[in-house]
């Protein structure tokens, strides 16, 4: 294989085929193809796309890069549910212990934020004491005893998409269907589970903004996933706006914990009951969406999610306690309202900004290496459609610094469009595919 003819093949719109995919990405991992030329490639894929054959080649390639973990000391069938990322997205905090509680197996590796997207392991180290750097002896074992356990992405788990990852992100071809499903795809294979529930967000918060974006990613990652023999079904959902009230690492753990005691917010309660309902029917606990919405119901009003959380928490080191008095976690030195500027409707919240607003708290990491405070973000009480005037609180900040809560609510107030009318209708749920 020559890498030059592969690139040229692929710049004249050819179709690389699943050999000549395998060894591209074999040698790339290895170190014997430069970032130069795969860059080209990854700019020749992202002019010209690839067909399914080549997605799925991609994807498998990149899936057995590294270790391809087995989980079949796990008894039952293990569900996986991934989301391709957004603003206030805490859906895996509330979502695993209600399934869990319900018999599904909950064996997931999930990764920290980057940019102005929050990750699941940095909002679960709110929990003092709590730990994801576990191994996957302890892993396996924990989710036998005890239903549950998230951990760490290992640095061997698909290490060819951590390469390319990093390199699309400084070459400008990150968004690009086959691209990000190979991507996400790719981890989902390795980390084992027997079938997979994706989160596809769609809006102003997401990688894809339009919604037929978000609809032919969904087909392509559900395509993959069945033709990988795991079982996969995606919810197409919004991001239009930040998901529930909350966004920050311990306000979003405290807006879980009220989620799971009933009392969430209602498009963020309705993801979590949709997602569910698709993970308990693809882990075979339930015939259909009715039974499967009924039994989550169930778990939540009888307490059983909440204290399959608490177990969770204690099992991975933090203090069962926090979960029933989430007011013990960390919180931020000040508190500020920030008033509507002026009167109306709200008809746009630039999503993508509120994230951006969490990061210059010290929420989020504006590099890799970067320390994050907990404690601080926003916590929205006004959103799409709602009537505002100059006496509503728009968001209440929690922050650490003066000047960084000056410089948030500055962007926060221009994420937000007030105008005299707003007629739209607000769905969370945008459609469902592989049912
Ligand atoms: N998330 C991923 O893991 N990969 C992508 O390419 C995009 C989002």
């Amino acid at each position: 294989m020559r890498m030059y003819d592969l690139i040229m093949k692929k710049r004249n719109g050819g179709i690389l085929k699943e050999n000549e995919i395998y060894e591209m990405i074999q040698e790339y991992t290895k170190g014997n193809i430069p970032d130069y030329q795969m860059s080209a490639m990854m700019m020749a894929i992202y002019f010209n796309g690839m067909e399914e054959a080549e997605t799925l080649a991609l994807t498998m390639a990149m899936a057995e890069s590294g270790d391809m973990l087995n989980l079949s000391k796990i008894n039952g069938v293990k569900v996986d549910k991934h989301s391709t990322g957004g603003v206030g997205d805490k859906t895996s905090l509330a979502l695993t212990p209600m399934v869990a509680a319900l018999g599904v197996p909950v064996a997931k590796m999930s990764g920290r934020g980057l940019g102005h997207t929050g990750g699941t392991i940095d909002k679960l180290e709110s929990f003092p004491g709590f730990s994801t750097e576990i191994s996957t002896e302890h892993f396996i074992k924990q989710v036998n005893e005890k239903g549950i356990a998230i951990m760490g992405q290992t640095a061997t788990l698909a290490p060819a998409d951590k390469k390319l990852y990093a390199l699309r992100d400084v070459t400008a071809t990150v968004d690009q269907m086959s691209l990000i499903a190979s991507s996400i795809m790719s981890k989902k294979l390795a980390a084992g589970a027997d079938a997979i529930v994706l989160d596809v967000k769609t809006g102003s918060g997401a990688f894809m903004k339009e919604e037929k974006d978000a609809f032919s990613l969904a087909n392509e990652m559900v395509r993959i996933g069945n033709g990988a023999g795991r079982r996969t079904i995606a919810v197409i959902s919004d991001m239009d706006e930040p998901l529930g009230n909350a966004v920050g690492n311990a306000l979003e753990v405290k807006e879980a914990i009220d989620t799971l005691k009933g009392n969430g917010p209602k498009d963020f309660t309705e993801l979590c009951y949709t997602l569910g309902t698709y993970m308990l029917i693809a882990g075979n606990k339930a015939e259909s969406e009715a039974e499967a919405r009924q039994m989550l119901e169930d778990t939540v009003r009888s307490g059983k999610a909440l204290d399959k959380l608490a177990e969770f928490i204690e099992a991975q080191g933090g203090n069962r306690e926090d979960v029933y008095h989430p007011e013990n976690l960390c919180k931020a030195s000040i508190i500020e309202e920030v008033y509507a500027d002026k009167e109306g409707y709200i008809s746009k919240i630039a999503c993508d900004e509120i994230g951006i607003c969490s990061l210059i708290l010290g929420g989020g990491r504006e590099t890799k290496d970067s320390v994050i405070d907990l404690s601080v973000g926003l916590v929205l009480h006004a959103k799409k459609g709602d009537y505002v005037d100059k006496n509503t609180v728009l968001a209440t900040i929690h922050g650490n610094s003066r000047e960084k809560i000056n410089l948030a609510k500055e962007r926060l107030l221009k994420a937000y469009t007030i105008t005299d009318s707003y007629n739209q209708t607000k769905e969370i749920i945008k459609g469902v595919i592989g049912i």
